[in-house]
């Protein structure tokens, strides 16, 4: 094999430990540290865990981000179809801007992440100097933060908040898939057993799981106009009834013709992994963070954990669920 089959790309730009600064590194050195699934550490900040580099975005995020009254804001713990969620919702609150069935749709040209930002990933990192001029209203953004750890503003203001949460073991599984697919060294692949006893203590990216979910739940019942929870399961299960219950929240809900016409269909079939997975953007396209757009769609299914998990892990990992989210009637784990 050739040197360039066999180098690995660069690591995504919220790896990469330089341009860390003075004040970041000393706010890391007092924080609780663990071995990372991606950086060789990570951080336990405000009760979640963080690599640096997204440390020092979260807080820029946290000082600077302005929220509007009509933004729409996607939260998600990744690997929870983020990905996919994040075409509905382009696709659904820009239907009337960009058709569906025409081939020129920006989603047959963009990657999910290009049109839906991450504040803390994208439009806080490295400093940069933010220009939200590009954004028509309503500004679709997303996040991984934690219902506490969002700019303050996101709380006080009439922003929503649409937060997909997907069954933890197939949430594992992804996430462990992802994590080696993008490692650095190919040869040094994380173990299934060292990623998943982390998972279980809570150390995974923006975990616990089990609290980045419960926060945003309680808020869903608390205030539902302003949270909508959905699972990626009963979007699955259900699609149709799922994207009409996200339009009707987003108050943009169907129109009688709409429906008529099969224009919740064509949203659907146009954000079906088949579609997007099979994207030129989408097979060879990069993001600008450095991700190969293809890391984003592996299989797309409910259940892979089946093929992965051990009696233990299962038993270990329902105990854990089932412990932490007991008597707020949740259900999270699917089969
Ligand atoms: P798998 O690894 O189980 O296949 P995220 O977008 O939050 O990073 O999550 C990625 C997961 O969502 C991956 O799960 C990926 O395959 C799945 N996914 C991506 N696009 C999807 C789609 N259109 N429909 C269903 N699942 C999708």
């Amino acid at each position: 094999m050739t040197t360039s089959q066999t180098s690995p790309p660069p690591p995504p730009k919220y790896l990469q430990e330089d341009g860390l600064s003075e004040e970041c590194k000393k706010l890391i050195s007092t924080l609780p540290k663990e071995r990372g699934w991606l950086a060789s550490h990570i951080y336990n900040y405000q009760g979640f865990w963080t690599s640096p580099k997204l440390l020092q975005n979260v807080i820029a995020c946290q000082q600077l981000f302005q929220a509007q009254e009509s933004d729409i804001i996607l939260v998600t713990i990744p690997k929870s179809g983020t990905t996919w969620l994040k075409s509905l919702l382009f696709a659904l609150v820009s239907r009337i801007k960009y058709p569906f069935s025409k081939q020129n749709h920006r989603l047959f040209i963009k990657n999910p992440h290009d049109l839906v930002p991450f504040l803390e990933i994208k439009l806080y990192a490295d400093g940069q100097v933010l220009d939200f001029s590009s954004f028509t209203s309503p500004r679709l953004l997303s996040t991984h933060l934690p219902y506490a750890s969002l700019p303050k503003c996101i709380h006080n203001s009439r922003t929503k908040l649409v937060y997909l949460c997907r069954n933890p073991r197939d949430t594992f599984i992804s996430m462990w898939h992802f994590t080696n697919s993008i490692r650095l060294d190919y040869t040094d692949t994380n173990s299934i057993g060292e990623m998943f006893d982390l998972f279980c203590k809570g150390v995974s990216a923006y975990g616990p799981f089990w609290s980045h979910v419960l926060d945003y739940w309680k808020e869903s019942i608390e205030k539902p106009n302003k949270v909508l929870f959905l699972m990626y399961e009963e979007i699955k299960e259900q699609p149709k009834i799922q994207l009409k219950r996200l339009a009707e929240f987003l108050e943009c809900p169907f129109s009688i013709e709409e429906e008529n016409c099969g224009v919740v269909d064509e949203i659907l079939n146009m954000c079906s992994f088949e579609n997007l997975s099979n994207l030129e953007v989408n097979k060879n396209g990069k993001l600008s963070t450095g991700e190969e757009n293809k890391a984003y769609f592996r299989r797309g299914e409910v259940g892979d954990w089946k093929n992965y998990f051990t009696i233990e892990m299962s038993e270990k990992l329902n105990h854990v669920i089932e412990e932490k989210v007991q008597g707020y009637g949740l259900r999270l784990l699917y089969n």
